[in-house]
């Protein structure tokens, strides 16, 4: 039977905010605890999500889930990747549009690793958002990359349309199917 209340450790409010409006729906509520835990260096989400849940499942003993996330931009080899929270906090938006500047292939995808554990295990939930990287940054909404990225189909960045983030992101994609396997549907 699914846990009607989990802890979801991260220290981003935003993502806890995101997490809790998704998985509402399946009438799971969420207590946001800060400390994320253990990260290992990997180049695989899946991998660091994993490691950062059976971590604090040892530690706390209760059903949990943990995610990582970033943003893989075609042009640049996938940087900045599992690097997106250094890069965020070292060269910003900003920096990002500088090294995009004058190049026409501005595609790139946001991907996120769910990793859930209780005393079955651990289970992982990725999901990616395709899209494009815009010209400039637009919109007040969101986090991190948010105002300089356009989902796929759409003109508008994620920071400008909170609804289409809430409905087409990575993290949305992977907490759903995360809320269908806790209902069993
Ligand atoms: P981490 O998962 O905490 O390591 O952080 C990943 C980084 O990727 C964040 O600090 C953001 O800079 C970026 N990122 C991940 N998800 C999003 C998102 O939904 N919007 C904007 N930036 C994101």
């Amino acid at each position: 039977m699914a846990p009607d209340e989990i802890l979801f450790l991260t220290s981003n409010a935003h993502k806890a905010a995101e997490a809790r409006s998704i998985l509402n729906k399946y009438g799971i509520s969420i207590i946001n605890r800060p400390a994320k835990g253990t990260e290992i260096q990997s180049d695989s989400l899946a991998d660091v999500a994993r490691f950062c849940a059976q971590d604090a499942f040892k530690r706390l003993g209760r059903p949990l889930f943990v995610e990582d996330s970033g943003l893989f931009i075609d042009a640049l080899n996938g940087f900045p990747g599992v690097y997106s929270s250094t890069a965020y906090a070292q060269i910003g938006c900003p920096g990002i549009l500088r090294l995009l500047s004058g190049l026409q292939n501005r595609a790139a995808q946001f991907r996120c690793a769910v990793a859930f554990i209780d005393r079955q295990g651990a289970r992982i939930f990725e999901a990616e958002s395709s899209g494009s990287i815009s010209e400039k940054e637009a919109g007040p909404s969101g986090f991190g990359y948010d105002p300089i990225f356009i989902p796929k189909g759409h003109e508008k960045t994620f920071a400008q349309a909170p609804a289409l983030k809430a409905r087409l992101s990575h993290r949305a994609k992977a907490l759903d199917a995360l809320g269908r396997h806790l209902r069993g549907i």
